[in-house]
């Protein structure tokens, strides 16, 4: 597991009252997210366009975005969530460096539906360390299995 300081109460409030927007937005958030993701085509290439074409993959995405928001601060219960994104990240070979495409594209996703009004900078910001707090754990997790395999 990364050591990775923990997020401050404040982050991880303002991310769990998130939770009932990305409830009610979180298939449309993702689906954003997506669009804007895959305007790079090797990013694109990664990903099984059946599964988004049959809107599968979005909705996986979104049920780990609401999963987090809801267990942000008991995040023993994704531990079995977070070995399964592993394990399809290193099959699909996901690495590092595509983290911060994710991060570009999920960000303005949420204000894109949310609205700047609901979007607020603050929220932005809680999210943005949100996101990269769960990616360190999964990029690190990551790297064990590709420096295991290499
Ligand atoms: C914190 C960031 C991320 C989260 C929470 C996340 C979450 C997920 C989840 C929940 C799945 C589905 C796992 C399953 O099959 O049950 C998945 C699969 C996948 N993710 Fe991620 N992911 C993240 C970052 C990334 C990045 C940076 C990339 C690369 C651009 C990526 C590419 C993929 C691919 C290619 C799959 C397999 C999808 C398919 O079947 O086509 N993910 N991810």
């Amino acid at each position: 597991m990364s050591t990775a300081a923990a997020l401050s109460p404040e982050t991880m409030a303002i991310v769990k009252a998130s939770a009932p927007a990305l409830q009610s937005h979180g298939l449309a958030i993702t689906q954003r997210m997506y669009e804007r993701l895959f305007v790079d085509t090797d990013i694109k290439a990664l990903f099984d366009q059946a599964a988004q074409e049959s809107g599968e993959q979005p909705k996986r995405l979104a049920a780990a975005i609401l999963a987090y928001a809801q267990n942000i601060d008991k995040l023993q219960n994704l531990t079995p969530a977070v070995e399964r994104m592993v394990a399809r990240h290193v099959e699909t070979g996901v690495k590092a460096e595509h983290y911060p495409h994710v991060a570009n594209a999920l960000l303005p996703a949420i204000r894109d539906v949310l609205g700047a009004e609901a979007a607020t900078d603050e929220l932005l910001a809680a999210w943005g360390e949100a996101y990269w707090f769960l990616a360190n754990i999964l990029i690190g997790k990551e790297r064990e299995l590709y420096d295991a395999a290499a």
